[in-house]
């Protein structure tokens, strides 16, 4: 930091509540992805992906400054210049994201657009026979991704002296007066958290067999209840 810097609120609220939205629902759709007692647990999470993707490309084009796409998906040449900093061991800060990590999302939300796409397609079957196929290398590819990405995050947070975790937490990073942003949007944010509860409550009424269907042997588990076999639960 030099004289000048501050800590400056950098991230506002919707991108930091979209950021740990995405982790949960990545990492429950991932894990749930085998299992046909989970799968509306599954496909719920992917829906909830899908909105908060769209809700992003929205947010890059008019949200605040360091969160508009304009503001730090550059091209190849800004990404070397970057890459030759790190070399050279004199890092180029950036108050948004850098270069690399730049890279990283634009391919997270474009693989999401994959596995939303492809997934609604297959649980509809609405489409070809390889869609599955696609939406399990994208799910793939994703995670590569995002292993790729964690692991940029703490390299880029060593490197700078700067936790980049703590500030998708709370928006702080270090930077001039002039750098900051000047709205938290907080209503936005609890408007999205709101929107995304909304729909797991709507998701887990509507559901004919509870969200999580399991079997004992004899009784159906839906939901919070019980229901004999020979019932047809799953409607
Ligand atoms: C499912 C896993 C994950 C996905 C899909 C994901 C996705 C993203 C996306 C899309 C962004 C851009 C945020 C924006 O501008 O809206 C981002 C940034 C960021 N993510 Fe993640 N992320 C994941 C996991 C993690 C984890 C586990 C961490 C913590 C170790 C993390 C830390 C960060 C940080 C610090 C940034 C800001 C990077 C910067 O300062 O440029 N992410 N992530």
């Amino acid at each position: 930091m030099n004289s000048a810097e501050q800590k400056i609120l950098v991230w506002d609220a919707p991108v930091r509540v979209f950021h740990w939205l995405m982790v949960l629902s990545f990492a429950g759709a991932y894990l749930t992805a085998d299992s046909e007692r989970w799968r509306l647990v599954h496909v719920s999470l992917g829906y909830t992906m899908g909105g908060l993707v769209a809700f992003r490309l929205v947010w890059g084009l008019v949200g605040s400054r360091h969160a508009r796409f304009r503001s730090f998906v550059t091209g190849p040449a800004a990404l070397l210049r970057y890459g030759r900093s790190l070399l050279g061991r004199q890092p180029e800060h950036f108050v948004g994201h850098n270069p690399a990590g730049a890279v990283a999302i634009v391919l997270l939300l474009l693989s999401s657009m994959v596995i939303v796409g492809s997934g609604w397609a297959i649980y509809n079957d609405a489409g070809p026979a390889w869609l599955a196929r696609l939406h399990e290398a994208a799910s793939t590819f994703m995670l590569v991704v995002v292993l790729i990405h964690i692991t940029g995050v703490v390299v880029a947070s060593l490197l700078h002296h700067e936790n980049l975790v703590r500030a998708m937490v709370d928006g702080q990073k270090s930077g001039t007066a002039q750098q900051a942003i000047r709205w938290r949007w907080r209503p936005l944010a609890a408007l999205m958290v709101a929107a995304v509860l909304g729909f797991w409550w709507y998701t887990w009424q509507g559901a004919p067999a509870g969200l999580v269907v399991g079997f004992t042997g004899s009784h159906v588990i839906v939901g919070a209840g019980r229901v004999p076999l020979d019932e047809n639960v799953a409607g």
